[in-house]
């Protein structure tokens, strides 16, 4: 008989033991998921200090329930995340709190309606041939499938949210926002330090510049969109139109270009990621891959993607999910305690951070049987039901869930079903992909793969 060996998968190695002040520093700044304590796998909640600051990482599905929706209303974001991303985006959706974030919410709402979504469909169907006709001329060539990514999806997030308009300036923008996140492992490290923001660390000038290019082609965006008074049906015209019902309130233009910066930002890189890590699966699991284009022409008829096929891709969209299961695109979610309160029988106290690794979460002993190991039928819809709601957080939960969630999962599904048909993807010889984390959980020397034509 035949054993096929099951392919060993790239993950991030816990540390043994405590890490010295020096190694923690190493450590977070190069990969902060490589600091993370083992017990994370294995425990409900677990407490840790890192350099000046403790920290509870909470990993039990009913304890995470807690935080992000029972008793929501004592958490806010996180320091490390205010630091991280707020001199970027400054107060905008995803890194306001109270009042200021629940406006903002309801403003961007509309856009991303499942109807509107829906809409979205040749958008994506056209940036997804883009990248097909691309890779065709360039077949045989050893290509970064994540850098790949991000150029198809950021081509969506600038045709669906900013209708074009940024235009030439795409590959600068796109250029600067990777080198902005670069520089958050830092940011973060600094607040774990509880160091004053203004304190210099390696490449933050370098940052810097690059927040500051975003913000300037951004505010040309939003001043030409109100001097030509134009009404398009994207995320700059709904932002320039939102009123808040209650109050009255409109956005003012640093409002606005903050809430494009934090959707291309959030909106791209994240879905990028899923299909980057879709990709290394694949091309270690053939047999899936096979099933996969079986499905994809058995619903297609061989033909070209259309958008109703999308819903009937059930293990495309698996595949998907386990592929975030095993590789969450966000591998953490931070808040910091408002209050004094207690989980899991330790103590909160005002101001602590609350991490939830969402990476640890999907890979946790006790919720997923040998949780290394990829296996789509997992999200078998009858296996899926009997999961734990909060065992499962790739786009978070609770009323700050992901909004771009449908968005994001159209997205994946319709740009892996134009592409796998074509394409058998195959990691490159002696690549092993390392995992990284800078806000989201990357491939720290890309993807290099060959996309040949079938
Ligand atoms: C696979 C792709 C994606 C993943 C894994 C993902 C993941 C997440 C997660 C985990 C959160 C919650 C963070 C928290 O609670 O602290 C979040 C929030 C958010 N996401 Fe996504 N996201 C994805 C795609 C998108 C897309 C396509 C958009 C926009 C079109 C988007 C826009 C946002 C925004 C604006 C927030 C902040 C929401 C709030 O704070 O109310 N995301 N995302």
């Amino acid at each position: 008989m035949n054993v096929v060996a099951t392919p060993v998968l790239a993950k991030v190695t816990p540390p043994e033991g405590v890490l010295s002040p020096l190694r923690l520093l190493r450590t977070l700044t190069s990969n902060p998921m490589a600091t993370w304590p083992r017990a994370i796998y294995e425990e409900k909640v677990v407490r840790a200090r890192f350099l000046r600051t403790d920290v509870l990482f909470v990993i039990d599905p009913d304890l995470i329930k807690q935080v992000l929706l029972d008793e929501v209303d004592s958490f806010v974001r996180s320091e490390a995340t205010r630091r991280a991303l707020g001199p970027a985006v400054g107060e905008a959706l995803l890194t306001s709190d109270g009042e200021k974030w629940r406006w903002q919410r309801r403003a961007v709402a509309p856009i991303l309606r499942p109807d509107r979504v829906a809409g979205f469909f040749p958008a994506i169907s056209a940036a997804a041939g883009r990248t097909r006709d691309r890779w065709l001329a360039r077949s045989g060539d050893i290509l970064d499938v994540a850098r790949e990514m991000t150029r198809t999806t950021f081509d969506i997030i600038a045709a669906t949210m900013l209708s074009g308009a940024v235009g030439h300036g795409a590959g600068k923008i796109e250029e600067a926002i990777a080198r902005y996140l670069d520089s958050t492992a830092w940011k973060v490290a600094l607040a774990l330090l509880a160091t004053p923001v203004w304190m210099p660390y390696p490449g933050r000038a370098r940052a810097d510049r690059a927040r500051d290019l975003i913000h300037e082609e951004l505010a040309r965006v939003v001043a030409e969109r109100r001097r030509s008074g134009e009404r398009r049906n994207d995320l700059v015209t709904l932002l320039i139109e939102a009123k808040d019902p209650e109050s009255g309130q409109t956005m003012s233009d640093r409002d606005i270009a903050n809430n494009l910066f934090t959707f291309i930002a959030a909106g791209h890189e994240t879905t990028a990621l899923a299909l980057t890590w879709t990709f290394y699966l694949l091309s270690r699991h053939p047999e899936i891959e096979e099933s996969l284009v079986e499905e994809i022409a058995s619903v297609t008829g061989g033909g070209a993607l259309a958008a109703e096929h999308v819903e009937c891709l059930q293990l495309t969209r698996q595949v998907v999910h386990e592929a975030m299961r095993l590789y969450p695109p966000a591998p953490i979610v931070a808040r910091q305690a408002l209050r004094a309160t207690s989980i899991g029988g330790e103590a909160v106290t005002e101001g602590m951070e609350v991490m939830i690794p969402i990476y640890a979460l999907h890979r946790h002993r006790r919720l997923w049987a040998d949780p290394d190991r990829f296996d789509p039928g997992r999200f078998q819809p009858e296996a899926a039901k009997l999961r734990h709601r909060y065992a499962y957080l790739p786009f978070g939960a609770g009323p700050r869930i992901c909004v771009g969630m449908g968005f994001a999962m159209l997205e994946a599904v319709a740009i892996l079903a134009t592409l796998l048909p074509a394409f058998r993807p195959r990691l490159a010889e002696g690549q092993t992909p390392e995992l990284t984390m800078r806000v989201t959980l990357r491939p720290a020397h890309g993807m290099k793969m060959t996309m040949s034509p079938r």
